[in-house]
């Protein structure tokens, strides 16, 4: 079953079909609708329409009018100023369209399949081997989580792609200090306990310091090391098996993380760094050939204008080392090569730290050049800014370190846990609810902190206003779906009838045009990728709930027609909320 038409789309559909009435000749009649204050829409391209036909506006705008079928979703159109148009819809028609949406099966909320859906990759939660995680790591797996999400939704196909930082020079270190030290990775848990993620992360850790205390101060070890970044570039066994160790040691530290995160992130997408290197010298290769890269001192070089040094003197972007050795820019080309040839992306998304965009220019650059993108094939950083602590500097811990992504989160948890626990009693969960709804609400909390601003700005990490029960947050989303969740308990019935003949209260109404507008948030969201405009959305559905409960009672609403018909109002709110949220990667608990 085709998803239900949204009541401003069936608009759009009037007006346009007007609109070429009125000017047969117009090759594209779009009014150019929006939504209002001062009417439920209006249609602003008329002026630019009569413009282009010569006609005066206020007449095309009469003209469209006479044109239009009123009574059915269409109630009242009026030309207004230089040829607007204030539309007012039904009541009985905005009920209608709700009712349709409730009665669908699929339970799309109105929202269409994207007519062409494409091919989409997205790189994102690519933390490092052997590293701990910090809060850019979070950021890039909740914006990234959230656009797989809205994206798979709209039926686009997704490929996930995670670049961990699982190659480098770094490794000659760790590896040479693990064969001297063979123990420093054991477990100290019994032989058959399964490794927790930060048992897994601590001896990680330690071993990082250790090897790099030798290496700064022993030369000898250094040489050592260096000479094992050679055998594991030449895939020496012994090596490459010692490196593996590192990294799935580290993956089960990173999963651990993941859980914590309520996030499903599955092995198969995990290609780090090192899974493009059989691809390195061709691409190199490549892109010599074509001139794209030429021999600058030994490295191989691109040059770009607009690329300068402080000192005006071009800073290229290295695709080879004079000493043969390929970096991270090589490693994501050859990734460019891999996603579009062979996973036949039409889109490339890096959800990546704004500090890395001059890389990504550079690169995508390359890449155009090269001619491995293009019109058909297009790529684009989804930057994100940097966390900042309270004081509104990079979030750091008091002794200057970075803070630990699992310190963060467990803190969330714990705060949100005792916010759940105050209203525990009065809604009778057990302890069990209690410490699963801390989790809900505290993961939630971070999640939503950070998809509800803009990605590209920096944000404040402020766990008191994150869990405030009060504004922007998720717990307040939270708790309008619980709110929900109780009345309909209250009322126990099951599906409870849509009653279009009612005429609906001011703050039903804004209700029921704000639902009316899901679909539009989530194209519009799709084609921007910018879910905080949907965090944007559930916070004024939210908002306009609260309305709605201060001016209409539901359960002791005048008639049985007008309880029935505000339970169904509230059910496909929860709905809405529900399956928003969950297009963030948030959960909304039945009772809170
Ligand atoms: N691992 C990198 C970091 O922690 C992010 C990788 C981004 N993705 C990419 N294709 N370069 O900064």
């Amino acid at each position: 079953m085709a998803s239900v038409t949204s009541l401003s789309d069936s608009v759009q559909q009037r007006l346009a079909a007007a609109l070429s009435a009125a000017l047969p000749d117009a090759d594209s009649t779009d009014p150019l609708l929006r939504r209002s204050d001062r009417a439920d829409f209006q249609a602003n391209g008329i002026l630019a329409l009569a413009k282009k036909a010569k006609a005066n506006p206020r007449e095309l705008a009469t003209e469209v009018v006479s044109q239009v079928v009123t009574g059915d979703v269409i109630e009242d159109i009026e030309v207004s100023g230089p040829g607007f148009l204030n539309i007012a819809v039904g009541d009985g028609a905005i009920t209608r369209n709700l009712a349709e949406r409730y009665a669908d099966e699929t339970d799309r909320l109105g929202v269409p399949y994207a007519p062409a859906p494409g091919t989409t990759v997205i790189d994102y939660a690519q933390p490092n081997v052997a590293k701990e995680m910090h809060v850019g790591h979070l950021r890039s797996a909740v914006i990234g989580d959230a656009v797989v999400q809205i994206l798979e939704f709209t039926g686009e196909n997704v490929v996930r792609r995670h670049h961990i930082g699982d190659w480098g020079t770094q490794f000659g270190m760790l590896i040479q200090y693990l064969d001297e030290h063979p123990h420093e990775l054991d477990h100290k848990a019994g032989a058959d306990a399964a490794v927790s993620g930060e048992e897994a992360m601590s001896n990680l850790d330690r071993l990082y310091k250790a090897a790099r205390k030798h290496f700064d101060s022993d030369d000898e070890f250094k040489t050592r090391a260096r000479r094992r970044v050679v055998d594991l570039q030449a895939g020496e066994p012994h090596t490459l098996a010692m490196w593996q160790k590192f990294v799935d040691e580290s993956k089960i530290y990173f999963f651990s993380v993941f859980e914590k995160l309520d996030m499903e992130i599955r092995d198969p997408d995990i290609v780090g760094e090192s899974g493009y290197n059989e691809m390195l010298a061709e691409t190199c290769r490549l892109l010599e050939e074509s001139g794209v890269a030429v021999r600058s001192e030994g490295a191989l070089c691109v040059f770009f204008d607009d690329v300068k040094g402080p000192d005006g003197k071009p800073v290229p972007l290295i695709v080879q080392k004079s000493d043969g050795g390929y970096g991270y820019a090589a490693t994501d080309l050859s990734a460019i090569r891999d996603r579009v040839f062979n996973l036949k992306a039409d889109t490339l998304l890096y959800v990546v730290d704004a500090r890395q965009s001059l890389h990504f220019r550079m690169v995508f650059e390359t890449a155009r050049r090269a001619g491995w993108l293009n019109e058909d094939v297009k790529a684009q950083q989804l930057a994100f800014g940097t966390v900042l602590g309270k004081d509104g500097k990079p979030f750091k811990t008091r002794e200057g370190e970075t803070v630990r992504l699992v310190d963060l989160l467990d803190e969330a948890i714990d705060r949100a846990t005792s916010v759940v626990r105050e209203k525990a009693e009065k809604v009778g969960l057990t302890e069990e609810e209690i410490v699963e709804n801390g989790r809900f609400v505290g993961i939630g909390a971070v999640k939503y902190a950070d998809l509800s601003t803009s990605a590209v700005r920096d944000y404040k990490f402020d766990l008191d206003q994150m869990v405030s029960l009060n504004g922007d947050t998720s717990v307040y989303l939270q708790y309008a779906y619980a709110r929900i969740q109780s009345i309909l308990r209250k009322a126990g019935e099951a599906r409870p009838a849509a009653h279009p003949e009612l005429p609906l209260a001011p703050a039903e109404r804004a209700l029921g045009l704000h639902l009316d507008q899901f679909a539009e948030t989530i194209r519009e969201v799709a084609a921007t990728y910018e879910p905080h405009k949907l965090a944007a959305y559930l916070y004024q559905l939210a908002a306009l709930l609260t309305a709605f409960y201060d001016q209409c009672p539901v359960l002791k609403a005048d008639t049985p027609e007008q309880r029935a018909n505000r339970l169904f109002l509230v059910d496909l709110t929860a709905r809405t909320l529900h399956r928003g949220m969950s297009l963030l990667g948030i959960r909304t608990p039945e009772r809170l």
